[in-house]
């Protein structure tokens, strides 16, 4: 198991600072539904426009439902599927697109999903788990293996398991995930008093 702190210059809270996408899971080891519940908790505890709460999640557990877990899993790239497949939580991250307030379009919700899948990644960090959100996925083939709407937003599927050895990995991706963490210099996001390039 390893673990790859951002290297900042200010101390930050710890959950924020260890959380990162691995991607070996232990395979072996399930959730617990007290877990998962703490973790759509989170989630649901995110701020949003108007308090919409615009996000809706699938979870799709291996140790609940293999069948549905494994045609979720399908649903990925191949790079991803080489990974995730030890990941026993497999969570499709989706919006409504609209207000329920006025019927408007809500141009918010991916804003607000997204903030509200970040709580759940750090939930799953303070609670020992591991998260690797993933945007490499066929999005037609996912809508109809869990009958998703074609009128609902889908975002991402978030991969979550307890944190294993390298081992389950090829070697060229243990040398990724061996690599240190980076970010661009803050300058390059943050500006004072007007835009910058
Ligand atoms: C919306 C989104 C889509 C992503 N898609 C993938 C993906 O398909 N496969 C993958 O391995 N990682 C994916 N990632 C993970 C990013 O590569 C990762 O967050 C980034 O490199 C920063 O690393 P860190 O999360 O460890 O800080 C995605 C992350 C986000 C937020």
């Amino acid at each position: 198991m390893i673990q790859k702190p951002a290297e900042t210059e200010q101390k930050l809270s710890s959950i924020i600072a260890e959380r990162w996408s691995g991607k070996a899971y232990d395979a072996s080891q399930a959730i617990s539904d007290e877990v998962i519940t703490a973790l759509c908790e989170a989630a649901l505890w995110a701020p949003s426009c108007y308090g919409e709460a615009p996000w809706r999640y699938i979870l799709c557990n291996r140790f609940k439902d293999e069948a549905t877990w494994h045609k979720t899993l399908q649903c990925l790239s191949p790079g991803n599927q080489s990974w995730a497949i030890n990941a026993p939580l497999l969570i499709i991250t989706a919006s409504m697109p609209l207000f329920t307030h006025n019927g408007n379009e809500n141009r918010w919700s991916g804003y607000d999903t997204g903030a509200a899948s970040l709580n759940l990644c750090l939930q799953a960090t303070a609670l020992g788990l591991m998260s690797h959100q993933m945007g490499g996925f066929d999005t037609d083939k996912l809508r109809e293996v869990l009958s998703i709407p074609a009128k609902v937003n889908l975002w991402s599927v978030i991969a979550v398991g307890y944190p294993a050895p390298l081992d389950s990995l090829s070697d060229e991706m243990i040398e990724r995930e061996l690599k240190a963490r980076s970010r661009r210099p803050l300058t390059e996001h943050f500006f004072e008093n007007r835009w910058t390039d």
